[in-house]
């Protein structure tokens, strides 16, 4: 592979940011300094920049502050997708979204091109967590959460116990461990109430933290179970 290729899918930079370290000479292979962005290169070779060997990622992680607006797809004729909110910087080969949030959804949505994580992160046999920040358009009532907790008929399906943290009269936490397709919407309907703000604030191990709206952010596989 080509070493300017080689350096950009490791991480290092953009393309054009990689082939400005390389005419800085910041570059080593083998121990030799080497600055073509042609030269031929393998996972073998020790490929050195600051002192530090850079390791070839074969499975990329990247949480995004998805903002509202875009859809959870990789390729849309009509809309515009998450795609084209990613950074240059980020290696998109192969990349999809875990899992989907709707067009005015905001908040985390995990990318990666590692498939068997993303099973695993989707299958309803795993449980996996994710905390919804909802505002709702009329007060979330006792009865309401006693409700939503046990289970609620979604159109024909029991949804699984979930956890509500109450934040203010019409604002609430919601814990769940499903991921129907306009879950948490169809909670608040079935409480004869609806969603005015949706955030996915946690997702698995995950937590926006102080990622900005649109902002992404790459991640290590061991910080998502
Ligand atoms: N539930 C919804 O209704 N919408 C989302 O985007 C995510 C969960």
């Amino acid at each position: 592979m080509r070493l300017d290729k080689y350096l950009t899918e490791c991480g290092l930079g953009s393309r054009s940011e990689v082939k400005r370290i390389l005419k800085m000479r910041e570059i080593r292979v083998n121990g030799k300094i080497e600055f073509s962005p042609k030269f031929n290169v393998s996972i073998d070779d020790e490929i050195v920049f600051n002192g530090e060997t850079i390791e070839y990622k074969e499975m990329r992680y990247y949480i995004m502050n998805k903002p509202a607006g875009y859809i959870t797809a990789t390729e849309d004729k009509k809309h515009k997708t998450v795609m084209e909110i990613l950074p240059e910087w980020v290696i998109q080969k192969n990349l999809f979204p875990v899992g989907r949030l709707d067009k005015d959804t905001e908040g985390l949505l995990l990318f990666t091109n590692d498939g068997p994580m993303s099973h695993e992160l989707l299958s309803p046999k795993k449980h996996v967590d994710k905390i919804y920040y909802v505002e709702a358009e009329k007060n979330i009532t006792d009865e309401d959460i006693k409700k939503l907790e046990l289970g609620v008929d979604i159109g024909g399906y029991i949804t699984k116990p979930s956890k509500c943290e109450r934040v203010d009269e019409n604002k609430m936490n919601l814990t769940i461990s499903e991921g129907r397709f306009h879950q948490v919407k169809k909670m608040l309907h079935a409480v004869d109430n609806s969603v005015i703000y949706l955030k996915r604030i946690k997702f698995a191990n995950l937590e926006l933290g102080d990622l900005e709206i649109g902002d992404v952010r790459e991640i290590n596989a061991e910080e998502i179970l």
